[in-house]
């Protein structure tokens, strides 16, 4: 846990809604978990030093590279740009953006300016329901469409398939939830069963879930992307890659 987390407070923005037994965040209290909207340092913080979102870009970067990405990134709703900075370190002439609400993407800027990979990330703040930017060879999604309901999920895609101008790629980074014979993945923490479970406490009622994989092929067609592929990863998330019809 990094240092001047104040678990109580997070703790404290949920409550245990009597009828379907989930514990649900009230959307007026909402502001001690959901950092973005509401500027909050210490989920920053948090998932800026912690042990899963490191290891989970170093099993990203391994597993892109069975489909590296050249040119431009735009990685959207990139948060602190950990898995931009990663792909800069790997993949010396690639350039990437990372795009998040004003509030992050403040932070972020911060973060990166001192770094030597600042010569090839601009971070930008946007709202991605409004557009994101254009032109990109690549636009990465990665733990953004878990806590976010179909409608929404779409809306983004459909926004990076028109910024796409018709080329390009959309590569969506998420857990995948097994059906049937599928095999449910082994991981003791931040595994798909855990993080369904942590989406419905938190807004299930919104739509906020783990996806199957025709869940995603549905969200993906609505915007007008096929899903060309999955990449396990060597962590609980998976690659998939989208591309314009
Ligand atoms: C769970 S974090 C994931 C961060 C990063 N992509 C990763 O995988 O480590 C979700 C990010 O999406 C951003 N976000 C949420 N809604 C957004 C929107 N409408 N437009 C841009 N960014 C958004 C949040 O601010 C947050 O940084």
């Amino acid at each position: 846990m990094s240092p001047g987390v104040n678990v109580e407070l997070i703790s404290a923005a949920l409550h245990l809604d009597v009828q379907t037994g989930l514990w649900q965040a009230d959307a007026d209290t909402a502001g001690p978990i959901a950092y973005p909207a509401h500027q909050n340092d210490a989920c920053f913080r948090l998932e800026d030093g912690s042990f899963w979102f490191t290891h989970r870009n170093k099993c990203l970067i391994t597993a892109v590279r069975r489909f590296p990405p050249d040119g431009f990134i735009l990685d959207v709703g990139g948060g602190n740009g950990a898995f931009m900075l990663a792909m800069l370190k790997r993949w010396t002439r690639l350039e990437g953006v990372v795009f998040d609400l004003p509030g992050v993407a403040e932070r972020t800027r911060a973060k990166i300016a001192v770094l030597a990979e600042s010569a090839r990330c601009t971070v930008e703040a946007g709202n991605a329901f409004e557009r994101v930017t254009e032109g990109a060879d690549c636009y990465v999604l990665s733990n953004l469409l878990v806590s976010m309901a179909d409608d929404e999920a779409t809306e983004i895609l459909q926004n990076c398939r028109r910024a796409m101008a018709g080329r390009g790629t959309v590569i969506v980074v998420e857990w995948i939830m097994p059906t049937g014979t599928e095999q449910p993945d082994e991981f003791r923490r931040w595994d798909t069963a855990s993080m369904d479970l942590n989406m419905l406490a938190i807004d299930g009622a919104l739509g906020w879930r783990v996806r199957t994989r025709d869940e995603f092929e549905h969200v993906i067609a609505a915007a007008g992307l096929v899903l060309t592929r999955v990449v396990p990863t060597t962590s609980a998330v998976s690659i998939i890659e989208c591309t314009g019809t």
